[in-house]
């Protein structure tokens, strides 16, 4: 019985773990705990926490192509300015993937 609830609940973790993202506007899970707070679910900043710690706009494409991903997992994983560092409460792969969320949100030019 003990051991059944344990499988349940491991399954249910990798489950939440794994959960794709949805296409559209929806970030990822850790987007939305970590993230949203400050950069907002569309990653422009104007949140009220953003905005008071001066958030950048991480959709800009400009500045996107100014930095290099090594630099967004280092800015994750260590801090950046008023931004915390994310690399004791996340695993590395999960670093990996915002960093790749990051790169997702760039406003492509039309
Ligand atoms: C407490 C507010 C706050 C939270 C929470 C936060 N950030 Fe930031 N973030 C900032 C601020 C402020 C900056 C601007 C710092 C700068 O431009 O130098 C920033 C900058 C960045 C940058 C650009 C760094 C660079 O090298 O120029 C990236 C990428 C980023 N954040 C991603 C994230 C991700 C991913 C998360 C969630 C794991 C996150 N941020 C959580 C406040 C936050």
């Amino acid at each position: 019985m003990k051991k059944n609830a344990v499988v349940t609940l491991s399954a249910a973790l990798v489950l939440a773990a794994a959960r794709p993202l949805v296409a559209g506007d929806t970030r990822s899970e850790n987007w939305q705990t970590h993230c949203s707070v400050c950069h907002g679910d569309d990653g422009k900043g104007q949140t009220e926490e953003g905005k008071k710690k001066k958030a950048r706009n991480l959709t800009n494409a400009k500045w996107q192509d100014t930095i290099d991903d090594v630099r967004i997992v280092r800015s994750i994983t260590k801090g950046h300015d008023e931004m915390p560092a994310f690399g004791k409460k996340l695993t590395e792969p999960e670093i990996k993937a915002l960093a790749a969320e990051v790169r997702s949100l760039v406003n492509k030019p039309s």
